[in-house]
């Protein structure tokens, strides 16, 4: 346990705040996750089953959403999305297994939400960071995170160390069921491999994230976009940001943005464009570009694949290590350093923001 963010890592690091240095130790968060889930296998009704509802809040539930296309491709089973506050009160009988995202294991929403399924006699798999916690020692799997104690209020390494054993999860389903991409799986599996690198070098983009927090450090309010697991990045980065620099941020699916968001938009709204080098990115760019006409100053978050069409769109692209399959983990290390450093510039208590808490065991 380390809670003097102060105090020197291995490489001789020190840290003024306790999110920065948990944004740091990402690499490890993830290695350890990875040593965590080594040899843990599924139990028969896991692999019978096709149909799986994650329940979370906050970043946990922007993590399930994030890693959701992974796991319907890797496994080719479908992934239901509920938000617990929402869910612990709908009258819907619920169906197939809960998996139950939570770095505390301790979120009373979350809880109630997973007491639901045990009382219709279902299965629950708790994705914990904290294995002695409520969800923790009651779900029937627990398939963990390893992310060490995170201590600043905004969860950082826990996020990214979710979004791994997710897709991990999505791959050991996958090849027990053998239904879903074997291809996808073995080249996922492979980039997975690669991610305590993908996060070192992403952290190195550091100086690019602080020009840009000290322009939105002067906004009043963010926009960011994207589609697919993108869609879902954006809400992570606007919740980032509103959470710790108290800046108006929403995160939308760059398609919806027509149906309403598109209004808002006026010369110079700052936008941020989660965009990976993949099969989806003209998509994402087309709807980019309709923000673009109306004034929008476009920001692309990129990987080398998807480089030279983000530029061709976009007033300032910024291309993250990796390729599209590691875009996830590379793009919201990004988005947790510009969250972190536009609190930093404003002035604002990074570790302990106003009127949020770490885990909050009330309804
Ligand atoms: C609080 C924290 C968030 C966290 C959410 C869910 O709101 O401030 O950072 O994402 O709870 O917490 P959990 O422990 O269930 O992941």
């Amino acid at each position: 346990t380390v809670a003097d963010p102060m105090a020197a890592r291995e490489d001789g690091r020190r840290f003024a705040h306790h999110t920065r240095r948990e944004i740091a130790e990402q690499p490890e968060a993830l290695a350890a996750t990875d040593a965590a889930l080594k040899g843990l296998a599924l139990p028969p009704d896991v692999v019978a089953c096709d149909r799986f509802t994650v329940i979370a809040c906050g970043s946990s539930l922007f993590a399930g959403a994030t890693a959701r296309e992974a796991i319907e491709r890797a496994a080719g089973v479908t992934v239901d999305l509920e938000i617990a506050s929402e869910f612990r009160d709908r009258a819907a009988p619920p169906r197939g297994i809960a998996i139950l995202i939570s770095q505390s294991g301790e979120t009373a929403d979350t809880i109630a939400a997973m007491a639901r399924f045990r009382a219709a006699g279902l299965s629950t798999i708790g994705m914990v960071n904290v294995r002695e916690s409520v969800i923790g020692r009651t779900a029937e799997l627990v398939w963990p995170i390893s992310a060490g104690q995170e201590i600043g209020v905004a969860a950082t390494k826990s996020f990214t160390a979710q979004l791994l054993a997710l897709m991990r999860f999505g791959i050991a389903l996958g090849e027990a069921r053998g239904t879903g991409d074997a291809a996808f799986r073995t080249r996922l599996a492979r980039a997975l491999d690669d991610l305590p690198r993908i996060c070192t070098e992403a952290e190195a983009m550091e100086p690019i994230a602080r020009i840009l927090a000290e322009r939105i450090a002067g906004e009043e309010e963010a926009l960011f976009i994207g589609r697919g697991w993108g869609a879902a990045l954006a809400q992570e980065g606007a919740l980032k940001l509103k959470e710790l620099s108290y800046i108006r941020a929403e995160g939308y699916p760059s398609g919806e943005l027509k149906h309403g968001p598109i209004a808002v938009i006026r010369e110079g709204s700052p936008v941020i464009v989660c965009t990976p080098g993949d099969a989806g990115q003209a998509k994402v760019l087309a709807n980019a570009s309709a923000v673009a006409a109306r004034g929008a100053h476009l920001v692309a978050l990129t990987d080398v694949g998807g480089a030279e069409a983000a530029a061709a769109t976009a007033a300032e692209t910024i291309t993250m290590p990796g390729d599209a399959l590691v875009a996830p983990f590379a793009q919201a290390v990004f988005l947790q350093l510009l969250a972190y450093h536009t609190a930093v510039v404003l002035g604002h208590d990074v570790d302990r923001p106003r009127n949020l808490a770490k885990s909050v065991t009330v309804e």
